[in-house]
């Protein structure tokens, strides 16, 4: 019973704060609201702030209701397919900075966690250097005197992300019950989703997990570094990793002073990037400029593993296969392959498919990346998807937005890149790997155990890729960079983020 009450007082108190951002119903969007509800909308919104956009001032309220409402507001982000491409950038953008927790409080959390004070573990033990809504990181040293970085999560975080999640169920609940049109959004089962998201990043050694297998996928890379975890020092609600000497991403100014090739810089966190989209899947996927730093060789390191992607095989294959169709253009063999393997519901003109490719494909051809409005591509394609019954597929969805990010990552850096020419290599390299002849017999060897399931896929693969390293074969070992060839690579960074929606959507099936 008091639970209950307990639910709708914080309900209450986050529809008080974001009606204080007029996030609540929001002006933009009252008209499409039956009468009562544009009443309530007009009443809350007296005396409000409504500056910006609505997916901002939602971001602004978030940000002040903590850590739960911050991780709906990312998990939002990542379905544009329900809430719009704009809004759900504003929401990928929300801050995460929180003030800190007392030093005092954690030494107490290291000590429950060990069993012994922080003095008997470390030599030395900072104050908190970054603090966020669900932990904050302490510059520490080892009693070997290696120097290490510990994150802790916030005291309790747990329990009151719990509440919070508790409340939001029953909101979804009774939202549920209000129309069809809300349950065919499944708000349960997106609270059901957000939890489950939110129990592995309130387990750090899920993300000390994540930290050791993404050093091994990149162990090979020798200008990259991804922290060693220090495990003895490592516990649910604790993670030691080693300490990263440099500079931050995001201190352009240092960067400079330090003479750093900012050119090859920003040309390696695209290689990075796509390195692990495309050669293992797992990506890190959460490369803002305050989770990268320049370490003292000039390598590029990875810090903070909270939020990670994964993409399977066929995922990637998919990928590369309509970023193929995209580059020869020929709309009508990608729709039609899309459509025998299943992909679009069935019931849907394969040739409307086709020419819906062709709307987003063609106005791309021939364009460089600062002609191309990538957000108004990934609209079309979402409005693709939505005429044709396709839903999209979270971590695709996330691969896009940390596209987005490294992007932007890499502008900074050199605001005259080309993509596609920072991009080919990994590409490449990634086809040839998938046509090479272990490759092959990998594949049939798949092909052998889920025969009656993905058989008929296989040649087409084979195929798509053979063509495709024609392609890259044609063009020589360096990316040609003649006028001619020049804006079409460069487009093929926006066509590449729109290919990638395409397969979110292609692949749920
Ligand atoms: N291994 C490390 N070496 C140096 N600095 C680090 C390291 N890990 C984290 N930091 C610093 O602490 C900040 C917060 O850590 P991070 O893991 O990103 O936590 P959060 O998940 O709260 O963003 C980072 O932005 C970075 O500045
Ligand atoms: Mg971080």
């Amino acid at each position: 019973m008091f639970s209950v009450f307990a639910d709708y007082a914080r309900l209450f108190r986050a529809g008080w704060t974001l009606s204080r951002r007029d996030a609540l119903i929001p002006h933009e969007f009252a008209h499409l609201a039956p009468a009562p509800v544009r009443m309530i909308g007009a009443l809350s919104r007296i005396g409000a702030n409504r500056k910006g956009r609505p997916g901002e001032r939602l971001a602004h309220a978030f940000e002040r209701l903590g850590p739960a409402y911050v991780k709906l507001g990312q998990f939002m982000a990542t379905r544009p397919d329900i809430i719009g491409f704009e809004m759900a950038g504003d929401l990928g953008r929300l801050q995460d900075k929180m003030p800190p927790f007392s030093e005092d409080a954690a030494r107490r959390e290291i000590e429950a966690a060990f069993g012994k004070p922080v003095d008997v573990l470390f030599e030395e033990f900072s104050p908190p250097i970054a603090a966020a809504s669900i932990a904050q990181a302490h510059k520490a040293r080892l009693k070997d005197g290696r120097k290490v970085a510990v994150k802790i999560l916030r005291p309790r975080i747990e329990q009151k992300a719990g509440d919070e999640f508790r409340a939001f169920s029953r909101a979804a609940h009774n939202l549920e019950g209000l129309s069809k049109t809300i349950r065919r959004m499944e708000p349960v089962k997106f609270v059901e989703t957000l939890k489950a998201a939110a129990a592995i990043e309130l387990d750090l050694r899920m993300e000390a997990g994540a930290a050791s297998e993404l050093a091994e996928d990149l162990a090979d890379e020798p200008k990259t570094r991804v922290p060693e975890v220090i495990w003895p020092f490592t516990a649910r609600r604790i993670l030691t990793v080693e300490w990263i000497d440099g500079t931050p991403m995001g201190d352009l100014a240092a960067l400079n002073a330090r003479g750093i090739d900012r050119k090859a810089l920003a040309k390696l966190v695209i290689h990075v990037f796509l390195k692990q989209a495309l050669h293992t899947g797992f990506f890190h996927a959460d490369m803002h400029q305050g989770n990268l730093i320049v370490d003292n060789e000039g390598r590029l390191a990875l810090v903070d593993f909270g939020i990670m992607g994964r993409l399977d095989e066929n995922t990637r294959n998919v990928f590369a296969e309509i970023i193929y169709g995209f580059i020869t253009r020929d709309y009508a063999r990608t729709a039609e392959v899309h459509f025998t393997a299943g992909y679009v519901p069935p019931g849907h003109s394969v040739e409307a498919f086709a020419q819906a490719l062709r709307a987003v494909g063609e106005p791309l051809q021939g364009r460089n990346a600062a002609q191309v409005d990538m957000s108004r591509v990934l609209q079309q394609l979402f409005d693709v998807t939505a005429l044709f019954d396709m839903h999209l597929r979270p971590e695709l969805v996330l691969l896009q937005r940390t596209m987005v990010t490294v992007e932007g990552v890499a502008r900074s850096l050199d605001p005259e890149i080309d993509m596609w020419a920072a991009a080919t290599p990994v590409v490449k390299d990634y086809v040839n790997k998938a046509i090479g002849p272990m490759a092959q017999a990998e594949k049939l060897k798949t092909a052998t155990a889920k025969a009656i399931e993905i058989a008929p896929k296989i040649p087409h693969y084979v195929e798509t890729i053979g063509k495709a390293a024609e392609l890259y074969a044609a063009q020589g070992p360096a990316p040609r960079i003649d006028h001619k060839d020049r804006p079409a690579r460069a487009a093929l960074w926006a066509v590449a983020g729109a290919a990638l929606i395409l397969a979110a959507a292609i692949l749920l099936q």
